[in-house]
């Protein structure tokens, strides 16, 4: 069969473990997904930085727009970051060609995500974007596909992974805020600019996401009350610890009494003995509340290289998979045009 052509913008910590994982992986993958994926494309800031991966010289571009407007691909894999350009632009150029588009960008999605679902509709595209929210977690999947016909009460988690990573290590190993949030960068946990992690934004996003999904909503990242982890001290955490509580950043969104939606995102003190607070280090946990399935909680690892291209590459092996001319899921599991209205809470 014929391979499946993909251009990747963005070769860090995400890219460069999914051009390891498709290099090694190649014949596995052709197998299963029924066809070959070949990488015909990619672009990064600096072409000549050593990523321990070998690529072509012939299928370097010059920047993402041009990748985006000229490479012959069947997927544009965004991992490059940012609500702005050249990600927005290259996206929108490439759904705009009728190309698929595969992304991590949630910053991105929560700024544009419903324009962006509108050009892949008119177009035939399809977003995919499972690495947006709680890493390699399929709880995308779970709300776009698996759950559809429930109707959803809450859904709320840990959904930054250097912020739990931080607030484990400072409790379990007495290390400061910020020996804890190098090691996070260190690790590739951290967005570029780490103040999107510890303020709550990058939590912000994804709940917004998250919101749409569940609740069938246009995103509304603007109406979360948002507070971010830079104020805890080892002290508020010892002092949680002492009443029998751990300091988790959580993202909360649920249906209110009056008809609206509810989103927030900031530190909450959760009882020792729930699942949430077990959650330690990077780990992500999303729990779901709906009528038909009841409670879903989902754990696992939220950020990191490989956890990220995990999700990245089932988004891509979907689309290896699927038929010329089947249907495509919408992007918000619900065409552009059904999406309700967001009706906003009073928050006291
Ligand atoms: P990195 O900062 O490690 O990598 C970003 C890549 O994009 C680099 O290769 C960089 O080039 C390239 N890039 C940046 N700006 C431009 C530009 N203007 N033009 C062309 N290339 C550019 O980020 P990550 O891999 O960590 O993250 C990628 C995306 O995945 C982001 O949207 C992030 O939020 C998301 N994500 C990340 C996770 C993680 O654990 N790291 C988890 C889930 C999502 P160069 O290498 O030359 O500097
Ligand atoms: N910086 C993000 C985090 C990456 O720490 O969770 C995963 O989205």
């Amino acid at each position: 069969a014929d391979a499946l052509r993909i251009g990747i913008a963005g070769l860090g910590t995400v890219g460069a473990s999914l051009v390891r994982i498709l290099t090694e992986r190649r014949d596995s993958l052709a197998t299963t997904c029924g066809r070959p994926i070949e990488v015909v494309a990619v672009t990064a800031r600096d072409r000549a930085k050593d990523r321990g991966i070998a690529l072509a010289d012939d299928i370097w571009f010059a920047d993402a727009g041009a990748l985006a407007a000229d490479a012959e691909m069947d997927v544009f894999v965004e991992l490059m970051g940012g609500a702005g350009d050249p990600a927005y632009s290259a996206v929108k150029t490439a759904l705009a060609r009728g190309i698929h588009v595969v992304t991590a960008n949630k910053a991105l999605l929560a700024s544009h995500g419903i324009e962006l679902a509108g050009i892949a509709e008119k177009h035939g595209a399809l977003l995919n974007y499972e690495a947006a929210v709680a890493g390699g977690i399929p709880v995308i999947k779970a709300l776009r596909e698996s759950m559809t016909g429930n109707t959803i009460a809450r859904v709320y988690g840990i959904m930054n992974g250097t912020c739990n990573y931080i607030l484990t290590k400072m409790e379990k190993e007495g290390l400061s805020f910020e020996a804890c949030l190098k090691e996070a960068q260190r690790l590739g946990y951290a967005e570029a600019d780490p103040a999107f992690d510890i303020e709550g934004n990058d939590t912000a996003h994804k709940l917004a996401i998250l919101t749409s999904l569940a609740f069938g909503t246009a995103i509304a990242a603007d109406d979360i009350y948002l507070e971010g982890i830079t104020n805890i001290s080892i002290e508020d955490i010892q002092a949680a610890s002492d009443l029998g509580y751990r300091i988790k950043l959580l993202g909360v969104a649920q249906r209110t009494d009056s008809g609206g939606i509810e989103q927030r995102v900031h530190p909450t003190m959760v009882p020792f003995d729930s699942v949430i607070a077990q959650v330690d280090g990077v780990t992500n946990a999303v729990a779901i509340e709906s009528d038909i399935l009841g409670e879903l909680l989902m754990v696992g690892p939220g950020a990191g290289g490989n956890a990220t291209a995990s999700a990245v590459l089932g988004d891509i092996a979907d689309i290896a998979k699927s038929r010329p001319g089947a249907q495509h899921v919408p992007a918000f599991g619900r065409p552009v045009a059904a999406l309700i209205p967001y009706t906003r809470a009073q928050i006291q």
